[in-house]
């Protein structure tokens, strides 16, 4: 059977900014931000897409591109079987993150659920209550359920296949999150806060950078991989599945701009709900968000109805990501050893639930599963990748990066030469400060 293709460029554009566009924008970025110090981390973040992020994204792309196929495989075919480990760790990489990921994106669920159902009173009356809220939903057996219902979603959709499981579901999902987002910032804006918070948000201390650049670099470097879906072969694989030629710069370009515009963005949301319900920005945790902003939605007006269109709005970006991860981990099945879809996408369905059940007893696991992946596992695949096709297939990749572009002049050769030394030296110090 031949390999499945997207039906059309759009499609694999609104794929790849489903992927990137996720719980990293909106539940890991703001709380990052409050922790590394505000919007001088938003800057050296900033810094970093540009720099590190777009490069690294084509090097996905060209590599999956010219190959057609998963990340293991693609590995082993351009380079010799050594390198194919690199692609094992992104598979392992799916499967933990996905796991994590889907227990937090099904208490966004729950929490839709809970403003349609009762509405955020209750996280109104003291913080106490907030957080006791948090609690019967982030662990037990509610927690356990929704994160099956989420997972079983992501399952029906890689089930369904490419053009009528991924196409379909991110034509729909895509534009609802940048329709809701862009709704809910106009309402932000409405809010008397609403100017305290951008104040905030936007008045960068260079002072901050300069001390504590040792924890801003690593913060930065996980939190862009992390947001571009980089590091374990997602983009890898969704561009094994592109069939004639396009313009893989142009297309990187507009992925990374409407990441990074969307992220941007929910600050704009979030801050001025923390303000206005008189919180300020803090010093987190991966609870942080869900226990203010409740108490925020019970605070402003027409909270509840904000309130359960933001948690949904969380909830479709975070499936839109969830199932390019399971992607992965199943083009790896279908590839490599003749699998059919249907019971690869189940199985390893079946498989990440498990993986995942530990984070609903105790969030301790989702600290430690989240910083493990996101500043090693991410920005060590990402490393590798960086070496790999910098250093060993620099030929093909260029080759590869020009089809649909033309001769670029000496612009492939730049972009080489980015790839092999500054992402390289500035993702191996990231890393290097990420361990100690
Ligand atoms: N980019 C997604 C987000 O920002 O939520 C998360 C993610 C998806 C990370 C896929 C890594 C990945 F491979
Ligand atoms: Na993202």
């Amino acid at each position: 059977m031949a390999r499945e293709t997207w039906a059309t460029r759009v499609g694999f554009i609104l794929a790849a900014v489903g992927s990137a566009v996720g719980l990293g924008n909106i539940w890991r970025f703001p709380f990052i931000t409050g922790q590394e110090g505000g919007s001088a981390f938003l800057l050296v973040y900033l810094a970093f897409i540009a720099l590190i992020g777009f490069p690294a994204l084509l090097v996905e792309f060209v590599v999956g591109r010219r190959t057609e196929l998963n990340p293991v495989g693609a590995l082993q075919e351009l380079g010799s079987g050594a390198w194919r480990y690199v692609g094992y760790l992104f598979v392992a990489t799916g499967f933990i993150i996905l796991s994590y990921y889907s227990v937090v994106a099904g208490w966004f669920l729950r929490y839709t659920v809970i403003g349609v159902t009762d509405g955020y009173a209750a996280g109104a009356a003291d913080p106490e209550a907030a957080e006791a809220l948090f609690g019967s939903v982030a662990t037990g057996l509610d927690s356990l359920l929704f994160h099956a219902l989420f997972m079983v979603l992501v399952v029906a959709i890689i089930a369904a296949g490419i053009r009528s499981g991924i196409e379909v579901a991110v034509k729909v999902m895509v534009p609802a999150i940048i329709v809701l987002l862009i709704g809910l910032a106009a309402y932000g804006f409405t809010l008397d806060a609403s100017a305290e918070a951008y104040a905030y948000y936007l008045s960068p201390d260079f002072g901050v950078i300069a001390e504590n650049w040792t924890s801003i670099l690593p913060a930065a470097a996980g939190q862009a991989f992390f947001t571009l879906s980089l590091g374990m072969g997602v983009m890898i694989t969704y561009a094994s599945y592109l069939g004639e030629d396009r313009n893989l710069a142009e297309d990187a370009g507009i992925i990374v701009g409407l990441d990074t515009a969307i992220a941007v963005i929910v600050g704009f949301v979030v801050f001025p709900f923390l303000f206005a319900a008189g919180l300020t920005p803090g010093d987190g945790g991966a609870g942080e968000i869900f226990v203010s902003l409740t108490a925020a939605f019970a605070e402003i007006p027409a909270g509840r109805v904000i309130g359960t269109v933001f948690f949904a709005m969380v909830g479709i970006a975070a499936l839109s990501s969830a199932i390019s991860i399971l992607e992965v981990l199943a083009s790896y099945l279908m590839d490599e050893f003749g699998v059919d879809r249907v019971p690869a996408a189940a199985g390893l369905g079946v498989a990440v639930f498990v993986l995942g059940v530990p984070v609903t007893v105790d969030l301790v696991f989702l600290d430690l599963l989240d910083l493990f992946a996101d500043s090693i596992l991410l920005v060590l695949g990402a490393l590798l990748l960086a070496l790999f096709v910098g250093w060993v297939a620099s030929d093909a990749a260029r080759e590869e990066l020009e089809i649909g572009i033309g001769d670029l002049g000496g612009l492939g050769e730049a972009w080489i030469w980015v790839v092999r030394i500054p992402v390289v030296v500035v993702v191996a110090v990231s890393l290097y400060l990420g361990v100690v």
